[in-house]
């Protein structure tokens, strides 16, 4: 990717304006129950050459920054059908509707608080020990289960699935992302356009469609959107006005820079490193800022939010502060956790510039 930046021509009043635009708009939204869409077939590239989309210069920003909250943590405690039982010795212990299941977690640095009778006793275990796809790389200690099961979540019913990648079809975590499109799709008083980019099965934009929003949901798997498609019939939306999209990610919306299309949110989860349909490479680190300045220039004038989550850290600071915690258990005093960050300070050494992340540390203290 092309790392330079240029200062590029504000947009013509013409592609800005909301009239003609909106008009196009509208017409792209399904008034019947939606269908995949997936753009005219192109030649599969050599994987190894495959170009990721055609990208564009980054865009160079001025204005004052937005005020900033840190650290800011969003816990789920669960919901629905879903709640996190325990976690330890790499692993973590999960509830998700009837079934108990235990999968690999590198965070949980620490002992596990339960029983290990009550680990033992899980439905089903991600071994990831075979290198057969799907199920086979499942245990299931008490008695085979098929490769799907009901799940709801926020109201939105969906399937849960036993995947080769030790996913079950849905990242609960997120659960506090789309409680906030929720209220902001219900409070908005108009039904807001949400694009969500790596859309995987669809629970978000399920979510955000039941509150009223019209979603575009773009996935580079024809497999994710054929079980999102799923779970919008099993939660009774197919008449909700959701696109679907099968498509590369950084092509649909440099796509949508040039058309002028806008949205009021999007929702960004992009793997570390993942394959558009037609073999387009994308990988976050060197794609990410792009991505961003791409999804600013498609936020409508009164855009509500751009979510990013990013699952590439290998550790958060809660990792090492519940095993701090945990190792100083009955000596009083507090830990301290966050991250260690170097401040710019310009070439005079007195500016307050950007932060740069370099660590996260723990600590305890007496007081
Ligand atoms: C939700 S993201 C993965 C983020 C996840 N939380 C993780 O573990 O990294 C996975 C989805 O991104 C999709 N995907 C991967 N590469 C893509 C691309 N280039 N464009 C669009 N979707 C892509 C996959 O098909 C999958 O459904």
């Amino acid at each position: 990717m092309k790392k330079t930046f240029e200062r590029r021509e504000p947009r013509s009043q013409k592609t800005k304006g909301d009239g003609p635009r909106r008009e196009r708009r509208d017409e792209r939204l399904p008034e019947k129950p939606a269908r995949i869409e997936k753009p005219a077939k192109a030649a599969r590239p050599d994987a190894a050459t495959a170009p990721a989309a055609e990208m564009r210069p980054l865009i160079r920003r001025s204005g004052e920054l937005p005020a900033e909250r840190v650290p800011v943590i969003l816990e789920s405690q669960g919901a629905g059908d879903f709640h996190l039982i325990d976690s330890g010795q790499g692993l973590k212990l999960e509830q998700y509707g009837p079934y108990r299941i235990v999968r690999p977690e590198a965070q949980a640095l620490w002992q596990p608080s339960l029983a290990p009778q009550v680990w033992e006793g899980a439905d089903a275990v991600f071994t990831g020990d075979t290198d057969e796809d799907g199920m086979g790389r499942w245990r299931f200690p008490k008695a085979a289960l098929g490769e799907t099961w009901p799940l709801s979540l926020l109201d939105i019913d969906f399937l849960g699935r036993f995947t080769a990648f030790r996913h079950v079809g849905v990242f609960p975590e997120q659960i506090v992302h789309w409680s906030w499109v929720k209220a902001q799709a219900e409070r908005a008083g108009r039904p807001i356009r949400v694009l969500n980019l790596f859309g995987y099965t669809g629970v978000a934009s399920l979510v955000a469609a039941a509150a009223g929003a019209e979603v575009t949901h773009v996935d580079a798997s024809k497999k994710a959107i054929g079980w999102a498609r799923e779970n919008q019939a099993l939660s009774r939306l197919e008449r909700a006005p959701i696109r679907w999209i099968c498509e590369d990610a950084m092509k649909f919306i440099l796509r949508e820079e040039r058309r002028g299309s806008r949205y009021d949110i999007i929702l960004a989860d992009p793997p570390k490193f993942g394959r558009g349909p037609n073999g387009e490479v994308f990988h976050l680190f060197e794609q990410l800022p792009l991505m961003l300045d791409v999804c600013r220039e498609i936020l409508s004038p009164n855009a509500i939010g751009l979510v990013l989550t990013a699952y590439s850290i290998r550790a958060s600071f809660y990792s090492i502060h519940e095993l701090m915690r945990e190792t100083m258990r009955g000596a009083g005093g507090a830990v301290e956790s966050g991250e260690l960050v170097i401040r710019e300070a310009g070439l005079d050494g007195r500016g307050h510039g950007r932060a740069l992340s370099t660590s996260l540390f723990s600590r305890w203290v007496r007081a």
